[in-house]
């Protein structure tokens, strides 16, 4: 059953259906640039905290929603929750980003990899899950997501960020069937992961592929595209009769626009280094588009924010099929006001691409 909301302007542009303006809404659009977020960080002790407590996850979700007329809220969470509940033991170590003490070293360990329950390991996802749809009760819909099962497999191999992915790299050149096994095991559990988001009341999906990009085009096909194409077709999309929209977001992926959108997904997440003119010409009759703001741009005087957002609008041209976002997360050092004008701006300069 349709729930009504408020607000269906971004459940409307996915679906291609006409709306009033374009919708926006941020990537990281809950973090460090915001001083109330640093704030509950602060009363968390440390961020995996701050994601496994309901009540404190739900509060920072809905921080942006109540300084800016966002059309979306994102659940907030990690990509790398799912590693960790396998036992990767993660920690967010300030200054060197998200490590696992317990990375996988071998084909042995890629066996004994168990299949997390996400009504039970992850269940602090689900519970935060219930507790935001009851919080923003149909002002805006709620997105829930998870990584893509090749840059969960970068973080589980390499055990933290990496600049070039020799270890995981080497072993998928050498013995490409176990990083296979990996990504299929991977695979089947971020599937029942983001179907139980589902059931506990996501209403879009959104899969961050950040590290697809810096595969070959047939790597990137075989080791990250296939796996999330997998995930498309187990997804219960049909769930309580609506259909949930799902958005395939892989950075740096430009030459593989036309493979992502065949996946079966409804949107194609753009990075900015894309031309979004064109690939609406290339795709757009097959896929929403969502994107795609170089997130620097956000340091620069609101006029010069304003005229990018122009650039865009005008790129993409007129009608539906359009999610204003940034082509990757806000970064911590953004001024909010900074944010605040990126969003009025798309509101603004998108009602006239919106008119019969
Ligand atoms: O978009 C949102 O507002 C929802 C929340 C969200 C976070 N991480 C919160 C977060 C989402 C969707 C993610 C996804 C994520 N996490 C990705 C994919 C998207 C992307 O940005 O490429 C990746 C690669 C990660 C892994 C991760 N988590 C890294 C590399 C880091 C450290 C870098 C950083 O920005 O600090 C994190 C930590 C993290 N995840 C923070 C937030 C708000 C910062 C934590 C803090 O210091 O408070």
């Amino acid at each position: 059953m349709n729930v009504t909301l408020k607000n269906d302007r971004f459940l409307r542009a996915l679906r291609r259906q006409a709306v009033d303006k374009t919708p926006v809404w941020m990537m990281r659009q809950a973090g460090r640039y915001l001083p109330e977020y640093r704030a509950t960080r602060e009363k968390a002790g440390d961020f995996i905290t701050l994601c496994q407590t309901p009540e404190l996850a739900c509060e920072v979700t809905l921080q942006p929603l109540e300084r800016y007329p966002l059309d979306a809220a994102i659940l907030f969470s990690d990509i790398l929750t799912i590693p960790d509940a396998m036992g990767l033991q993660l920690e967010l170590i300030e200054s060197v980003g998200p490590v696992f003490h317990k990375p996988i070293n071998s084909y042995n360990d890629i066996k004994q990899l168990p299949m997390p329950d996400p009504e039970q390991e992850l269940a602090y996802v689900m519970d935060a899950v219930r507790l935001i749809r009851k919080e923003l009760d149909g002002s805006v819909p709620l997105i829930g997501f998870a990584g893509s099962p090749w840059t969960l497999a970068t973080y589980m191999v390499e055990g933290r960020s990496s600049r070039d992915f020799g270890k995981i790299k080497k072993w998928l050149y050498s013995a490409p069937e176990e990083i296979h096994h990996l990504l299929s095991h991977v695979a089947n559990s971020v599937a029942s992961y983001l179907n139980a988001q589902i059931h506990a009341g996501a209403q879009a999906i959104m899969i961050f592929d950040t590290w697809g990009g810096t595969l070959t085009g047939p790597a990137y096909k075989a080791f990250s595209l296939a796996y999330m194409q997998q995930i498309v077709e187990q997804l219960d999309r049909g769930y309580l009769g609506d259909h949930i929209p799902v958005i395939l977001f892989s950075k740096g992926a430009g030459l593989w626009i036309v493979d992502i959108a065949a996946t079966g997904c409804d949107a194609v997440g753009l990075d900015w280094t894309q031309d979004i003119g064109l690939i609406r010409e290339a795709i757009g009759h097959q896929v929403a588009l969502q994107g795609n703001m170089d997130p620097a741009i956000l340091k620069a005087p609101s006029e010069r924010i304003r005229e990018e957002v122009g650039n865009i609008l005008a790129s993409f041209g007129k009608g539906s099929g359009h999610v204003f976002n940034l082509g990757h997360g806000i970064t911590p050092d953004i001024d909010p006001e900074h944010a605040g004008a990126f969003i009025n701006a798309v509101h603004e300069l998108s009602e006239q691409y919106h008119t019969d």
